[in-house]
């Protein structure tokens, strides 16, 4: 089909080391991309205007707090231009930024996309400081379990807290896409644990997956059942907007792209949140769990324009999208799906929040960084991912570092203060 360019995702994965998935995620989107110029999902264009009052409206998410801005919803807000909010870290001061992310090493030469501050409407945002972080995360263990994106966000905090101590590298799997980092000085042992899907994902050859979508995916499970997660931040959205069948128990229920008359053709957002279901009921009964904080990162959403992955699409904006072109973009391109995506997820936070224990509730959160990242069709690698001279395609999946994908740790920083009361 339209993924079997073996020869072109060979170009990416070895182009791109920390980034073995770009090729498949680039893949996907071109299917997606075909398939929601069809859809014209009106749904999500009001959703756009009521999304954000899902935290409001359920006490059980946001807890009462001491401080006064705790009831603040920090995802609802905008960027504004800030002068003087330099990055924290640039590839000079932080040597583990992998190339594949270092835009300015490939020729991107506009800087404004550094200078947005994400400013929630009712309160402000305090940026990554690392005392108040290693107040929760002394003698902790913080994982990020996901697929390349989960990396992305793992290499900014890496880069955020490297500046003051050098990390250990402790351990990496073959293919390093799980990884170990370790800092001695506070005893922080900080992982990313691969996943494409969070459930288990059987792959039938041609980058086409058999997804279970009620079992686990061990390779992130068997770690945190053993109680070797403090802090799990999990994510996972583009690896389902492609073809791949779906079962449970273990019986074939239908698949997502998949064009077969004999076959219920779901919604990503259908096989996404039941994948989300699983995974919160599994951490919700892990008995070696029961003081872990679970965060779940929304979907990262990509910003190819002008054609797919494949035909050339690109993403060489310089600026945020302001709050009517991202309206516009949910209506008529798969920003709409992925919002969807997003608004499931937050579904299905909500249930794992009633279904939990009364202690076990508060450490049920929401990283709800879609809206944000929707604004920011600037702040990928567009074609700035590796050497020009190599024709190819365009990164408008992950994002550049520095850039907007530093404000996600922002917002861990500031939801872990609201779980801990600090
Ligand atoms: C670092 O970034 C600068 C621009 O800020 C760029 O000129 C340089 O090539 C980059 N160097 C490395 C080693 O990434
Ligand atoms: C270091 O952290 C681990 C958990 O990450 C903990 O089990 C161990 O007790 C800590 N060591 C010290 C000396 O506090
Ligand atoms: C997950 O657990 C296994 C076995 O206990 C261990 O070998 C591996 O290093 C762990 N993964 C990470 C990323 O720490
Ligand atoms: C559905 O049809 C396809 C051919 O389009 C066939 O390969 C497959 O075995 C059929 N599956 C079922 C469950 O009948
Ligand atoms: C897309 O194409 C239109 C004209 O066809 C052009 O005006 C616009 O700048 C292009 N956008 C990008 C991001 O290249
Ligand atoms: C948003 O941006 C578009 C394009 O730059 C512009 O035409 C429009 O007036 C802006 N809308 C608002 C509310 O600022």
């Amino acid at each position: 089909m339209l993924c079997n360019n073996h020869n072109n995702m060979k170009e990416i994965i070895e182009n791109s080391k920390t980034n073995g998935v770009a090729s498949l995620v680039v893949c996907l989107l071109i299917l997606t991309t075909l398939l929601s110029i069809f859809a014209l999902y009106s749904p999500f264009y009001s959703s756009i205007t009521t999304k954000l009052q899902i935290n409001p409206r359920n006490p059980s998410i946001i807890h009462p707090q001491k401080d006064k801005n705790a009831h603040c919803d920090l995802f609802d807000g905008q960027w504004v231009e800030d002068s003087k909010g330099f990055p924290l870290y640039t590839n000079a001061t932080c040597p583990t930024i992998p190339t594949s992310k270092d835009c300015f090493l490939h020729g991107r030469n506009d800087k404004d996309f550094l200078y947005w501050r994400w400013k929630p409407h009712k309160c402000k945002l305090p940026r990554f400081e690392l005392t108040t972080f290693y107040k929760i995360m002394r003698n902790k263990r913080l994982a990020f379990i996901g697929d390349s994106l989960a990396r992305n966000q793992m290499e900014s905090l890496l880069c955020l807290i490297s500046q003051e101590e050098a990390p250990i590298d402790v351990y990496k799997d073959a293919k390093d896409r799980s990884r170990t980092w370790f800092f001695p000085r506070n005893n922080f042992t900080l992982m990313v644990l691969w996943t494409r899907f969070l459930v288990k994902g059987v792959e039938k050859g041609g980058g086409v997956f058999d997804l279970h979508l009620d079992e686990v995916d061990e390779n992130w499970a068997h770690n945190v059942s053993q109680g070797l997660v403090d802090y799990a931040i999990v994510s996972s959205a583009q690896w389902y907007f492609k073809k791949n069948y779906l079962y449970e128990g273990r019986k074939l229920i239908g698949c997502l792209y998949c064009n077969q008359i004999n076959l219920t053709q779901f919604k990503v957002s259908f096989a996404s949140g039941k994948a989300f279901q699983t995974t919160l009921r599994y951490i919700n009964s892990c008995k070696k769990c029961n003081d872990m904080v679970t965060l779940v990162r929304t979907i990262s959403p990509s910003h190819f324009e002008n054609g797919t992955w494949k035909t050339g699409g690109n993403c060489e904006r310089s600026k945020p999208y302001n709050t009517t072109m991202v309206e516009n973009l949910l209506v008529v391109s798969k920003s709409g799906l992925e919002w969807e995506v997003r608004n499931t997820q937050m579904q299905e936070i909500e249930r794992a929040v009633k279904e939990a224990g009364i202690k076990r509730q508060r450490k049920i959160r929401a990283l709800d960084i879609t809206r944000a990242m929707l604004m920011r069709p600037d702040g990928h690698p567009g074609s700035h991912w590796r050497d020009k001279k190599k024709k190819g395609f365009n990164d408008c999946v992950h994002w550049c570092m520095p850039g907007p994908i530093d404000v996600w740790n922002d917002l861990l920083l500031a939801l872990l203060r609201r779980v801990h009361i600090l």
